[in-house]
């Protein structure tokens, strides 16, 4: 039996995710943790149980771990590289701080632990084309200085401890579901709002700015595919390079416009968010993924262009 626990459960991954494991382990607890001023709402409410879980307390984790006999925990809380930059020290404390106590419980209570990182793992210093597993992680944000911190921690947890932590690194994540909340590559989520809304798009990042980009279902099956993977194949864990798309604000704009013909896009740039892409990769090489534990994407530009505009067609007519 499976029974886990999802710290940062309502948020863009989180929210998604909780859902997708409640269907997946319908025997076990998929508890939602969440901090008070993010509560979970309509199905992700009432489909499973759900505990006030803040990363940053420790006694909290404890507490829900011991109260669903939880053996295996996704800790997805963390403040996104554009946020990160604005609270650098509330960034460390959730991003190092939160995954300290999580690793801490789960050493004591005989967890796993999942804990993404990203491409904001490497920095400017990292080849930006097909970037390898194994190289040079110098990133120059908060986000990405949590990000190899926790790939290093979780790694040493897992040597020194015993305790069964995997990763991987995830691209920008697009989905319809929740919004992401402040990072370097919510523009490639905002612009499909835009193109249903019949808004012009202002673009914060400029031409040719490539990154690796993913979409939400893809990124839900890696997490828990690498969960599910047999610990025997695996020589890397925290963390694995995934792909699946890369492509710059042109190129996504041409194709939602073959979908939206009328649909306009300008370009008002954000310097920090600019800065930021610039440094991380333009994309990831995943073959270890691929070799180790199988990893295959299933969702393409086009394929995702798709599924976004009929789901935000629909949503957007509910909420309207
Ligand atoms: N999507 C994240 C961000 O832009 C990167 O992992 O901050």
């Amino acid at each position: 039996m499976k029974n886990i626990l999802v710290i940062g459960g309502t948020g863009q991954i989180g929210s998604e995710l909780i859902m997708k494991l409640r269907g997946l382990y319908p025997e076990g607890n998929v508890v939602c943790g969440y901090i008070p001023s993010a509560a979970p709402k309509g199905e992700l409410l009432e489909s499973g149980p759900a505990e006030v879980v803040d990363i940053t307390n420790a006694v909290q984790i404890a507490e829900a771990v011991d109260k669903y006999k939880v053996d295996t925990i996704y800790n997805l809380a963390a403040l996104l590289s554009a946020v990160a930059e604005a609270r650098p020290q509330l960034a460390w404390q959730i991003g190092v701080g939160g995954l300290y106590n999580t690793l801490e419980v789960a050493r004591e209570k005989g967890c796993a632990v999942f804990t993404p990182s990203s491409i904001g793992s490497f920095g400017p210093t990292t080849p930006h084309v097909k970037t390898p597993q194994d190289t040079v992680q110098r990133p120059e944000t908060i986000y990405g200085v949590t990000k190899v911190s926790g790939e290093l921690l979780s790694d040493y947890y897992a040597r020194r401890f015993g305790v069964d932590t995997r990763s991987v690194r995830f691209p920008g994540l697009i989905s319809y579901t929740t919004l992401p909340g402040g990072g370097t590559t919510d523009y490639a989520v905002d612009i499909y709002y835009s193109a249903v809304k019949g808004e012009t798009f202002k673009c914060p990042l400029k031409p040719g700015t490539f990154m690796d980009m993913m979409y939400m279902p893809d990124a839900l099956r890696a997490a828990v595919e690498i969960m599910e993977a047999d610990p025997s194949k695996l020589i890397h864990r925290n963390s694995f390079n995934i792909a699946s798309m890369s492509f710059d604000p042109e190129i996504l704009y041409n194709k939602i416009k073959e979908h939206v013909p009328e649909f306009k896009m300008e370009y008002e740039l954000d310097p920090l968010r600019q800065s930021i892409a610039d440094s991380w990769p333009d994309s990831l090489d995943d073959t270890c993924a691929r070799e180790e534990w199988g990893w295959k994407p299933e969702f393409g530009l086009e394929e995702m262009t798709q599924d976004m505009l009929v789901n935000l067609r629909k949503k957007l007519l509910v909420t309207a």
